[in-house]
């Protein structure tokens, strides 16, 4: 008979650091001032996709100078997000209109792409003025559809990461730095 293997949840302070709480606060700075320079004069929006990129946005907003007003998305991506099976749906739609808006997606990771491609997809049925992509991390080796970020924070090998934000099994989104989830944990 097949068993599974409950997740364990080893601490945070012993995995490796890929980006330290410094090194990110000085890229989302930049990603910030580079926004408002693309955007300088405009209004945008900064939808953010829940709950992985909650963080990222609310610290990418205050980089930004130009006026911004949020909106929230929420996707299920059936089975574990790493192991994408391809089915995107979405459980929670944004809350007001975005026609003739300029609009910037807001994610944790660009993994597969499968995401941000149904995303895309939904908001542009929406007409905006503009839509672009802001992600934290891109991991470009492992994207099964063609699409790319407008602004990256940074590109990363195929390694599974936790903080900042992201997640493993729900846990780990408030630790401040960005580290590697250990690839021998059980249930992982
Ligand atoms: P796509 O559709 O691009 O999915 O495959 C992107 C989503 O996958 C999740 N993801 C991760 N989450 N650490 C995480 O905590 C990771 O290393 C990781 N890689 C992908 C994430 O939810 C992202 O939104
Ligand atoms: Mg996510």
């Amino acid at each position: 008979m097949a068993t599974t293997t409950a997740p364990t949840f080893p601490p945070a302070a012993g995995m490796d650091i890929l980006f330290t709480k410094a090194q990110i606060a000085d890229r989302v700075h930049a990603l910030g001032q580079q926004i408002s320079a693309d955007y300088a004069g405009k209004d945008i929006v900064l939808i953010g996709v829940l709950k992985g990129a909650a963080i990222f946005l609310s610290d990418l907003a205050r980089a930004i100078t130009v006026d911004a007003t949020f909106d929230f998305v929420a996707v299920s991506s059936y089975g574990r997000a790493r192991v994408s099976s391809g089915a995107v749906k979405l459980i929670k739609d944004i809350d007001n209109p975005i026609e003739n808006k300029n609009v910037i997606l807001v994610e944790d990771i660009l993994d597969t792409g499968l995401t941000l491609s149904y995303l895309r997809g939904l908001m542009l049925q929406h007409k905006p003025a503009s839509l672009k992509i802001a992600t934290c991390l891109d991991k470009p080796s492992r994207r099964l559809v063609p699409i790319e970020a407008d602004y990256v924070g940074f590109s990363i090998p195929n390694q599974f990461v936790i903080g900042y934000g992201m997640d493993f099994a729900e846990r780990y989104r408030n630790v401040d730095d960005i580290r590697l989830f250990p690839e021998d944990t059980p249930g992982h």
